[in-house]
């Protein structure tokens, strides 16, 4: 028979918590390092990044730019470049700015005080937790979605995610259990157990060092309530990928704006009211490239992104002509993954068009 849940008990709990993940951490590369830098580049990449993916480029990256004055002073073009294919380009360069300055301002140091953490571009209450209890050891709280969910279910929290009474509630528990030794071990308890134990769907309660404690045990899947979703907007796009031959080479723009700014890609635009053939025109015009491009697209691709369902129609213009600048190249096909930065759109946009 099913026992009773014992009462909530941070101190007891927090035990628990250390010794299971004494246990059972995995051995993450950013698990051997207390310097802030590497910190703040490892839980930047795993936002929105599962911890598999993040690795190779975690890697990557520090091998790049080894020290905050390293990452400073690179172009925002070698930082992408490094980063493409992770995703979700802001994070990049929101980290590159607040890089930029750590060293203007703290002399190439990540600052301990919490609050000048939290001024960073890029650096929210997560960020700004990890780093401090990770590599500090400071008794900061962090609440993202795998703790989100391990709280909400130990403390049976029903409302729903961004709320504002949830957030608090959240927010208040993960404190408490950080109130104690070993913040950093603490805090990656939660996100270990998070991914381990108490994952979505069909998670290992038997396998739970906090089980005793859990208020939500009997509902667990339901939790947490997820918040309303707001659907992604979908947009129509039409993309030309303009070529010359021998060897094959395609024209490259680096966008500005919202949607994979800074990052190269062809020519690309909204596809308004003209037809397809003509919004392609127009996307060519406007990249100052000429070229002779048909009628009818080669073909197309949807492509998700957190906001928005991407519809792309892509053409191919050939025997394209222009003249380069800072921000429009013509690339070596074979040698576009090595050295700049390209969207996994862009990649995609390129086989569809070339195969
Ligand atoms: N996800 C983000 N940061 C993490 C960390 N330090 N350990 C485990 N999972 C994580």
């Amino acid at each position: 028979m099913a026992s009773a849940t014992n009462p909530w008990d941070p101190q007891r709990v927090r035990r628990a918590l250390l010794r299971w993940y004494d246990a059972h951490a995995r051995p993450l590369p950013w698990r051997a390092t207390r310097d802030p830098y590497a910190i703040w580049v490892s839980e930047i990449m795993c936002q929105q990044t599962r911890v598999d993916t993040a690795i190779p480029y975690y890697e990557r990256f520090l091998a790049r730019f080894p020290s905050v004055a390293d990452l400073a002073a690179a172009s925002e073009d070698e930082v992408l470049g490094v980063w493409s294919g992770l995703g979700y380009y802001r994070r990049a360069r929101l980290l590159h700015r607040g890089a930029r300055e750590v060293v203007a301002r703290y002399g190439g140091q990540v600052p301990r005080d919490a609050q000048a953490r939290l001024a960073l571009p890029g650096v929210g209450r997560y960020t700004a937790g990890a780093i401090g209890s990770i590599a500090f050891g400071a008794r900061e709280p962090v609440v993202d979605g795998n703790v989100a969910r391990v709280l909400a279910r130990l403390r049976r929290i029903e409302t729903p995610l961004g709320r504002a009474v949830t957030e608090r509630a959240l927010w208040a528990d993960a404190a408490a259990l950080v109130d104690g030794p070993r913040p950093g071990a603490l805090n990656q308890a939660l996100m270990e157990l998070g991914a381990l134990v108490c994952t979505p769907s069909a998670p290992a309660c038997p396998r739970c060092p906090v089980e005793r404690w859990c208020a939500g045990r009997p509902i667990a899947e339901t939790l947490p309530v997820p918040r309303p979703k707001t659907r992604a907007r979908r947009l129509e796009l039409v993309a030309v990928v303009a070529t010359r031959a021998r060897p094959l080479r395609v024209w490259l723009e680096r966008r500005d704006g919202e949607l994979f700014g800074g990052l190269w890609s062809v020519p690309m635009r909204e596809a308004g009211g003209a037809d397809l053939g003509t919004e392609a025109r127009h996307a060519l015009r406007a990249a100052g490239i000429r070229a002779r491009l048909p009628q009818t697209p080669r073909g197309e691709l949807t492509h998700l992104l957190s906001h928005r369902r991407l519809h792309l129609r892509v053409f191919r213009a050939t025997g394209a002509a222009a003249t380069p600048h800072a921000d429009l190249a013509l690339v070596e096909v074979e040698r576009l993954a090595e050295d700049r930065g390209v969207s996994t759109l862009t990649r995609k946009i390129l086989d569809v068009a070339l195969r």
